[in-house]
């Protein structure tokens, strides 16, 4: 679904992501770990068309996405969930969800209800009323309703209570188990989170690929999971 090879990024002159090759399978959810600052953001906004960039190889979907403008990315279905969630304030839950739909979505309003009751209880209420939780479910929910093929997920459980964090694990978990066949690249601090999700990972260090591994592989590599993410020995 998503092939990427040598891919350089930068901001300005800093050079900011160094050869980073990384393959995403259809249906597949694949993690990308790393410390503060080693790239991770700046990897799913170089795949979504918003950071300069040089690469041997990007295809996504079978097509060459290299140079191609941010809409027409997203429009190819790899839809990108910022950190920063993007919540229009002055609109309504529901008016930031129906400006975000694509018609020829299988995932309309109905199914983002479903999936996040909280985001139905809360139709009617501002974007600025959210807490930061309903306003990632609704930057999940958008996403979901822009007929990705592929969904980028940077950070979605940054900074939300552990209740929240469950709740959305569990609809992306959802999403996962359903079979609908959509891809998922995941950006998340919290390595649990990731290993409850995805199936295989990769981690960054400055910039560069320094490790891959399955979640089974990684859940039992505390050298690499103290060396690379900083987490600590139990
Ligand atoms: N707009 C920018 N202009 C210049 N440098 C930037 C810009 N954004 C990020 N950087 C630099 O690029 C490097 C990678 O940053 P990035 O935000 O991709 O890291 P990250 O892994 O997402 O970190 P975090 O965990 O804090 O979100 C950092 O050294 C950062 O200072
Ligand atoms: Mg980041």
């Amino acid at each position: 679904m998503l092939d990427v090879e040598a891919l350089d990024a930068y901001y300005g002159k800093s050079h900011v992501l160094e050869a980073v090759s990384l393959s995403v399978g259809g249906g597949e959810i694949v993690g990308l770990l790393g410390r503060n600052g080693a790239g991770k953001t700046t990897a799913l906004r170089s795949l979504a068309g918003l950071v300069q960039t040089r690469a041997a190889r990007l295809a996504f979907d079978g097509a060459d996405i290299r140079g191609l403008a941010p809409d027409r990315i997203s429009r190819a279905g790899l839809v990108l969930v910022p950190d920063y969630r993007g919540v229009l304030a002055g609109l309504t839950v529901e008016e930031n969800l129906r400006i975000a739909a694509r018609a020829r979505s299988p995932f309309g309003l109905d199914e983002a209800y479903q999936m996040f009751p909280r985001l139905e209880q809360r139709r009617a209420n501002s974007g600025a009323a959210l807490s930061g939780g309903e306003q990632q479910m609704l930057a999940i929910a958008r996403g979901l309703m822009c007929d990705p093929k592929l969904l980028m997920l940077d950070e979605p459980t940054e900074g939300l209570a552990p209740i929240i964090v469950d709740e959305i694990v569990d609809a992306l978990k959802l999403i996962r188990d359903r079979g609908t066949g959509l891809s998922v690249l995941i950006v998340d601090q919290n390595l649990d989170v990731c290993l409850a999700i995805a199936s295989r990972h990769y981690i960054l260090e400055q910039g560069r690929i320094v490790h891959a591994a399955t979640s089974s592989e990684l859940s039992v590599a505390t050298e690499i999971q103290q060396r690379f993410l900083g987490v600590d020995a139990a």
